[in-house]
């Protein structure tokens, strides 16, 4: 720069106004503080994942911010945006490759594997909440760092699993007086999955198709052809409607899986979308996939395109199944799947509300099956009373009734209600003072009116 430059610019650098704040010591772009007039809101959200996570038997597990990158290119996906665009990941001063969590689920699949969780009682449900890193552009709703709460069930197949986790998912949003959407879809195994991919690059090898999406989905074709359903932009969704829909692709066992996650949907009451473009952003998942979005009420807006797509980018929750991950990260075969929700959305959206939680009484009700039929009555009976507000506590995963009421005993139950093959057949239910061990038969359609007269003086909430 010359040397008049050089003056005029320092002339002009001492006559600017000071500026009112030190931009050096402003937090990062895409960062955020919590004060404390949010901090209330975030104490109700972490409690109510809290309180859901000990009803349905999920246990809390910690893992480190930082795992070696290589965690993430192998599990979330080489060619995830994720991995290719926001990883924040360094080389630390002992040459490692590392990288700040972009997501809780490879470091909890790894966790399940080094710490052979294989061996524990299975399924293995483990709870997770922390801060997770993805350099986003920064947006409404979308921040650099953000706290995710994870909920993952591992060594557990039957599609009981994938509905429990979309029915938590949803009591959480429901119990926080959200209004959302559930959107799932399945995208079947590795094989069928391949037939529907083959179908959608004829469909999108059509004349004209591909010059109408985007840079990113031309470069996805071909190496992520699936990818291509999930753009967010404008000419790849005009394009992707007309596209063929991959439950028609799906092979008996993975259809038969589909249905029967839908049909305990139903059973649970649980109202949801079923979305034939929904992929999910990350090479994990099999089969079962699913986003909660806030529904148009609570986004203030109809169901037009723009609002379908701010409710994409906006999700509050998603997750599905991942059956191959925990061998692909080295482990024995086991199968597995999770959802997590992003704390600063869900806390965005219940901040002008103060709700008031119900506290815990303390007397715990224990649910306890023998055999399968039971079983399924138990979980809507399960259902119906933790909605009314008791204390529900299950082992619905231990098959012995000893095993059960063992569980019982060890959380303090002070009732346990029991449904066995007789009671079934008979409309009753056994109710078990677990102090005394004494028991009785009641009605099964009397239940609530037994259990207010003994926990609550006969009143009903
Ligand atoms: P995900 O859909 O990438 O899934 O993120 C889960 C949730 O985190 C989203 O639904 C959203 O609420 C929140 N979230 C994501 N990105 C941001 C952001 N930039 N700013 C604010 N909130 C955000 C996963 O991470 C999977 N690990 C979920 C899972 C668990 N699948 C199986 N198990």
């Amino acid at each position: 720069m010359p040397r008049k430059a050089i003056k005029k610019d320092k002339e002009k650098n001492a006559k600017a106004k000071p500026k009112k704040h030190n931009r050096k010591y402003a937090r990062l772009r895409g960062m955020k503080d919590v004060l404390p007039d949010e901090y209330k809101y975030w104490e109700l959200t972490s409690k109510k994942a809290t309180d859901l996570a000990r009803v349905y038997g999920f246990e809390r597990i910690e893992t480190p911010i930082l795992e070696r990158l290589d965690l993430y290119e192998r599990s979330t996906g080489r060619d995830t945006d994720i991995v290719t665009k926001e990883m924040y990941s360094f080389t630390d001063r002992g040459g490692d490759k590392v990288a700040l969590r972009p997501e809780a689920t490879p470091g909890l699949v790894r966790a399940f594997v080094e710490h052979g969780m294989f061996n524990l009682p299975q399924p293995v449900r483990s709870f997770w909440m922390g801060p997770v890193f993805r350099h986003e552009k920064p947006q409404s709703g979308r921040w650099r760092q953000h706290t995710q709460i994870d909920f993952e069930i591992f060594g557990e197949e039957s599609p009981v699993a994938d509905s429990q986790l979309v029915l938590i998912a949803y009591n959480f949003f429901s119990e926080l007086q959200i209004d959302v959407q559930v959107q799932i879809n399945s995208i079947g195994c590795s094989e069928c999955r391949q037939e529907y991919i083959t179908s959608l690059e004829e469909f999108y090898r059509e004349r004209g198709k591909r010059s109408k999406l985007c840079n990113d989905c031309r470069k996805r074709f071909g190496r992520n052809t699936l990818r291509l359903l999930d753009c967010k932009e404008e000419g790849c969704l005009s394009v992707r409607d007309e596209a063929p829909q991959i439950v028609d692709f799906l092979c008996d066992s993975c259809r038969e899986h589909f249905i029967s996650v839908l049909e305990y949907l139903d059973e649970f009451d649980i109202p949801y979308n079923l979305n034939p473009f929904l992929v999910r952003g990350l090479d994990y998942y099999n089969r079962t996939v699913f986003e909660i979005w806030p529904s148009s009420e609570e986004e203030g807006a109809e169901d037009g395109e723009d609002a379908l797509l701010s409710k994409r980018q906006n999700a509050l929750g998603g997750g599905g199944r991942y059956d191959g991950l925990v061998e692909l990260m080295g482990g024995r075969p086991a199968p597995a799947c999770g959802f997590a929700m992003g704390i600063e959305r869900v806390v965005s959206k219940i901040r002008e509300k103060n709700i008031p939680l119900k506290e815990d009484t303390g007397d715990y009700i224990f649910l306890a099956q023998l055999g399968d039929q039971a079983r399924r009555k138990i979980f809507l009976l399960f259902e119906d009373l933790r909605r009314r507000g008791y204390n529900i506590r299950q082992a619905f995963t231990k098959d012995s009734l000893k095993a059960q009421l063992e569980a019982a005993n060890r959380l303090g139950a002070k009732y346990s209600l029991i449904l066995g093959q007789k009671e079934l057949m008979d409309g009753t239910i056994l109710m078990r003072d677990m102090e005394s061990g004494t028991q009785e038969v009641i009605d099964y359609q009397k239940i609530t009116d037994e259990l207010d007269k003994r926990l609550r003086n006969g009143e009903s909430k």
